[in-house]
């Protein structure tokens, strides 16, 4: 049974003062900082990108959880992993090569993750599955923090984790979107291991980040 680590997502954070923001995550106990990329085409909306990674990644040491929400994504997978990325996920909805992506995450030594919208099924990245190491599963549609968890979702948690059971594999499973004190509890029963959090991370309780995560870990 793997550990269940939190990844709180900056986008949540006080743009303004990234530097301070991961510091608290990383005092508070997160496991990884969850970093969404946006380019406004992939999703509606435009956030960071390599720059920015570059000029937090001396200021933490914890992993950087990398979210690509952009479209292309191959030619990118470089400028990402040379600014700092750990792990770098990316959509097959992105990309018309995905085989050919992961390849690329690969030869820069990072970890690869796959991110599936709630309405893509497994069957997108069936066979690739021995070939990653984690599998995000979106429970909001992409683009915004702080939307309505999908519970939905938590069937195609079950069924990832049923399947990694009979191939005898071992990636994480990360969900991603809408997780709360109420339902992090039922995400963990359906098989997933990591967790993203940014509105309940950075807003519950006062903010008090420690408490948040813990929480989340169900300690
Ligand atoms: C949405 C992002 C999520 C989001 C999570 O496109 O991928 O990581 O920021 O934020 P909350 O926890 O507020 O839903
Ligand atoms: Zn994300």
């Amino acid at each position: 049974m793997k550990n269940i680590q939190i990844s709180p997502s900056i986008l949540s954070a006080d743009f303004s003062n990234l530097r301070t923001e991961i510091k608290r995550l990383e005092e508070g106990g997160a496991d990884m900082i969850h970093v969404d990329v946006m380019d406004g085409h992939f999703v509606p909306n435009l956030t960071i990108g390599p720059p920015v990674i570059k000029a937090l990644r001396k200021h933490c040491s914890l992993k950087f959880d990398v979210h690509l929400m952009i479209s292309p994504v191959h030619k990118y997978i470089d400028a990402y992993a040379d600014a700092g990325a750990d792990i770098i996920t990316i959509h097959p909805e992105a990309t018309d090569d995905l085989e050919n992506s992961i390849k690329k995450i690969r030869e820069k030594n990072k970890q690869v993750g796959v991110s599936l919208n709630p309405e893509s099924e497994i069957k997108l990245i069936l066979n690739l599955l021995d070939k990653i190491d984690l599998v995000l599963i979106m429970s909001v549609n992409p683009g915004f923090g702080g939307q309505k968890f999908m519970p939905e979702v938590l069937d195609k948690i079950k069924n990832l984790k049923k399947i990694q059971k009979e191939k005898k594999l071992n990636f994480d499973i990360e969900i991603d979107g809408g997780i709360n004190f109420d339902n992090c509890k039922s995400a963990i029963e359906a098989g997933a291991n990591i967790l993203v959090s940014g509105t309940t991370v950075f807003r519950s309780n006062n903010g008090d980040i420690k408490k948040n995560i813990n929480l989340l870990k169900l300690k």
